[in-house]
């Protein structure tokens, strides 16, 4: 029995044929989709390593199945740059050291993003932490995170370059 499902990711359409409807959608995204800069870190919801922005809010991608999002518009890790240009919250990670082995990186990134465009990362490094607490960092990076957050949420606010702040897809979710 197939199981077909659409979903947009990274503003492009997939049809896919589940053969099995307990496939997470993290697993659909690395082992069917090649998308393998969502990380599996504990795959129970603990770590945070597989978020990504699904209809517009931060998920656990490990904890959800794949065939209850028909439609759904997923934005992951691979789809946060424009072109060439980073996006403001990759740059700053870059720029603050909000990173060691790299291994959690896509899923502080994408959760980062996410607190965002919730509109709940002000400019207390407390919220901050308290909106990035569910993103493990075993390399312990809080401090340049933190600080990365705190300067690409300013920059997403007033961007420069209004069509790098966030790619077309996001500022549609986020609207
Ligand atoms: S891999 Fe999903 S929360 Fe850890
Ligand atoms: S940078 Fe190594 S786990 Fe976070």
């Amino acid at each position: 029995m197939k199981f077909p499902i659409t979903l947009t990711v990274n503003g492009v359409p997939h049809s896919i044929d589940l053969d099995d409807p307990r496939v997470t959608l993290l697993d659909l995204l690395r082992e069917r989709l090649h998308l393998t800069g969502t990380k599996k870190g504990c795959d129970r919801g603990q770590c945070g390593a597989c978020t990504v922005i699904l209809d517009g809010r931060r998920i656990n991608s490990c904890l959800t199945l794949a065939v209850s999002h028909d439609g759904a518009d997923v934005l992951t890790i691979e789809g946060v740059a424009s072109g060439n240009e980073l996006h403001p919250m990759q740059a700053a990670f870059i720029a603050h050291d909000g990173l060691q082995c790299g291994f959690c990186t896509p899923g502080q990134i994408m959760s980062a993003i996410g607190l965002v465009m919730e509109g709940h990362a002000g400019d207390d490094p407390e919220r901050v932490r308290e909106g990035m607490s569910g993103n493990l960092c075993r390399c312990g990076a809080y401090a340049g995170i933190t600080e990365a957050v705190l300067e690409a949420q300013r920059k997403m606010a007033n961007p420069d370059k209004p069509d790098l702040a966030k790619p077309d897809h996001v500022k549609e979710r986020a609207a």
